[in-house]
């Protein structure tokens, strides 16, 4: 694992959004694996400021979500498919046609699952998958307990983890039970991983994940079976790390890149 420890959240953001930039640049038809969530919202917002001033283009880019509520989907203000409307599509020349987020109003959902699997089949594979750290270690919405070698399925959400994220829902209180996620095999397919983690309230979960074996009990373990994984982080989700493990092997990125 490579890792590269920013100052701060917005210029760990930043740094994130570099390396999605530099493949769509590279390689503008690639295939993204997206996340949700409060750690990527600098990075998209590095992604749409890229577009607008450095002439960024996602238009022929593909994506791929990791992950959807369940009886949540298009149209939806607390589904990440509007997540992925405001904060990207609506923002640069990504094509909406081009995102893929399972759907979790499909009226069967297991197949609804089948068809996100094949769609990033018929792609070609990831190129990238993005990342972030659930406090509980979960990866997409792939729980403690998580088979390592599980594929796209429906999942039912964790208590510590419904909870943690109620504070997102808008329509109506509380997270659904249910989601659909990449599973930690489809992710670990991908050929180059990004975990992003921001934030003191991660540090201790870091810490598991950069030191511990490959155990379902903390699925992003799992991302040491990988051999293309780049953690970028910013100090305050290292602070625990560095308190126990010392600094040694880590790339401190000074100041942002811009
Ligand atoms: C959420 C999402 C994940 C996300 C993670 C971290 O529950 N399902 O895709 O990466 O947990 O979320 P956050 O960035 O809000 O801490």
């Amino acid at each position: 694992m490579h890792i590269k420890v920013y100052p701060d959240t917005q210029s760990a953001g930043r740094g994130a959004a570099r390396v999605v930039a530099a493949l769509a640049a590279d390689k503008p038809d690639a295939a993204l694996g997206l996340a949700t969530g409060h750690t990527m919202i600098p990075v998209y917002g590095e992604l749409v400021r890229l577009h607008e001033d450095e002439g960024l283009s996602l238009a022929r880019v593909k994506t791929f979500n990791l992950d959807e509520y369940a009886g949540l989907g298009k149209g939806h203000p607390d589904s990440y498919y509007e997540y992925m409307m405001t904060r990207l599509v609506q923002q640069t020349d990504l094509a909406e046609e081009n995102m893929n987020v399972p759907d979790g109003r499909a009226e069967d959902l297991e197949a609804e699952c089948r068809r996100h699997e094949e769609a990033i089949e018929r792609a070609g594979g990831l190129d990238l998958q993005l990342l972030g750290l659930g406090k509980n270690g979960h990866i997409g919405f792939n729980e403690p307990g998580s088979a390592l070698d599980s594929r796209t399925r429906t999942v039912e959400l964790a208590a510590d983890t419904r909870q943690v994220n109620s504070g997102d829902f808008r329509a109506e209180p509380g997270a659904p039970e249910r989601a659909l996620t990449m599973g930690i095999g489809t992710i670990l397919d991908a050929r180059s991983i990004l975990l992003v983690v921001t934030g003191w309230e991660k540090a201790g979960i870091l810490h598991r994940v950069l030191t511990g074996r490959p155990d379902p009990a903390v699925p992003a373990t799992a991302l040491h079976l990988h051999r293309d994984v780049t953690v970028v982080a910013d100090r305050e989700a290292m602070e625990e790390h560095f308190e126990k493990e010392g600094d040694r092997g880590v790339e401190f990125v000074v100041s942002g890149p811009r």
